[in-house]
């Protein structure tokens, strides 16, 4: 078979190589078991920007949580952020809010069928709306994301790491590719393929072009210039870990300190999370524990001090409303992904699925 000229023939047999590709390899998904559009509305969401290991477990419970469009516009912001704790972005989450909240109060709580509809809801965007419509309701509308440009440049042997000038030019040419790629008898399942492909075998760094069905046809076959991993930093950060017991509550109860992110901070507003500290450079023995955590470039270096109740004020940075929350609570609030990690490695939390601990990029907002 010729490398990729673009012509109609050509294009069927990729369809159709693709697609038996995907009968094959799909990953058994939960959200791959419903065709409610809710559903693949939420676990979109989620996964743009967080692993899919990550998600399977949120999405679950989340589900579980609020089953229903309606019974997510019902929850307060708290209780949706509390859900979301530790996939990170957690714009993403405000904004599905807010949205079903609009769906619940316009439009019956339905969500509309068609991409342009979708589209134009205020907090869905063109890659959701395709995704959402093709998915739920095969409509024969392709989805572009960052895993279906990568396949696609790489199968045309356009140079992707030029975007800049060029950038709209080329993403036209993506669109337009995707669009004659897509299997209009089965855009759904079309469009998941192609991404599938992205996030399994033709990842950023060291693709499995072997394993590939478009290789045949590819231009590039692994002699693509392969995206430089952006530099992580790191930081070192140390927060408090205040616990009380209230005797007066009981046996057992005890309270753990924690300050609230001022609601208009650009970063993770109204989360909860450790009071900081003052000082981060702790001698050995003032170190509790230490936790590595990744907020998008970043690695931090997490230093936690044990801090009694009469020593909170002198050694923590002030500001944000303070609570000391009833341990019980705790897992339903909305906490940052890294408190919630810190009180689960403190044994004060159920502990999250292993394979959440992994530094997974989770990300501010
Ligand atoms: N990435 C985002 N959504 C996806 C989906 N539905 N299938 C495969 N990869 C995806």
């Amino acid at each position: 078979m010729a490398r990729f000229n673009d012509d109609p023939a050509q294009m069927a047999a990729l369809r159709s190589r693709l697609r038996a590709w995907y009968r094959q390899n799909r990953r058994d998904l939960p959200w791959r078991r419903s065709t409610d559009p809710y559903a693949i509305w939420v676990s979109e969401i989620m996964l743009q920007q967080t692993r899919v290991a990550v998600v399977v477990d949120r999405y679950q419970e989340f589900m579980q949580r609020f089953p229903t469009l309606v019974a997510l516009a019902l929850a307060t912001e708290q209780e949706v952020l509390a859900m979301w704790s530790g996939l990170g972005y957690y714009r993403r989450a405000r904004m599905l809010h807010k949205t079903a909240q609009f769906v619940a109060e316009h439009l019956g709580g339905n969500l509309p069928a068609r991409a342009e509809e979708l589209q134009a809801l205020p907090g869905i965007g063109a890659y959701t709306a395709a995704a959402v419509a093709s998915i739920a309701h095969a409509e024969p509308v392709a989805v572009v994301d960052g895993n279906v440009e990568r396949v696609l440049c790489r199968l045309a042997g356009w140079d992707a790491g030029s975007r800049k000038g060029g950038g709209a030019a080329l993403r036209r040419k993506i669109e337009a590719l995707a669009a004659r790629l897509l299997d209009p008898a089965h855009p759904g399942d079309s469009n998941q393929a192609i991404m599938e492909l992205g996030a399994t075998v033709c990842a950023p760094r060291g693709p499995q072009c072997l394993l590939c069905p478009l290789q045949p046809d590819c231009k590039t076959r692994g002699e693509h210039k392969t995206p430089k991993r952006a530099p992580m930093t790191s930081r070192i950060v140390a927060y408090a870990l205040s616990v009380r017991t209230g005797k007066h509550r009981g046996p057992g109860w005890r309270e753990v300190l924690l300050q609230q992110r001022p609601a208009d901070h650009s970063v993770m507003p109204g989360m909860w999370e450790l009071p900081s500290l003052i000082r981060a450079d702790l001698s050995p023995g003032q170190v509790r524990m230490t936790v590595r955590h990744a907020i998008m470039q970043v690695n931090y270096y997490v230093r936690i001090r044990t801090v009694f109740e009469d020593d909170i004020d002198a050694l923590t940075v002030a500001g944000g409303d303070r609570l000391w929350a009833p341990l019980r609570d705790v897992p339903g609030m909305a906490l940052t992904g890294l408190a919630r990690k810190v009180l689960a490695r403190a044994h004060l939390l159920p502990a999250p699925p292993l394979d959440t601990l992994a530094p997974a990029p989770e990300s501010p907002q």
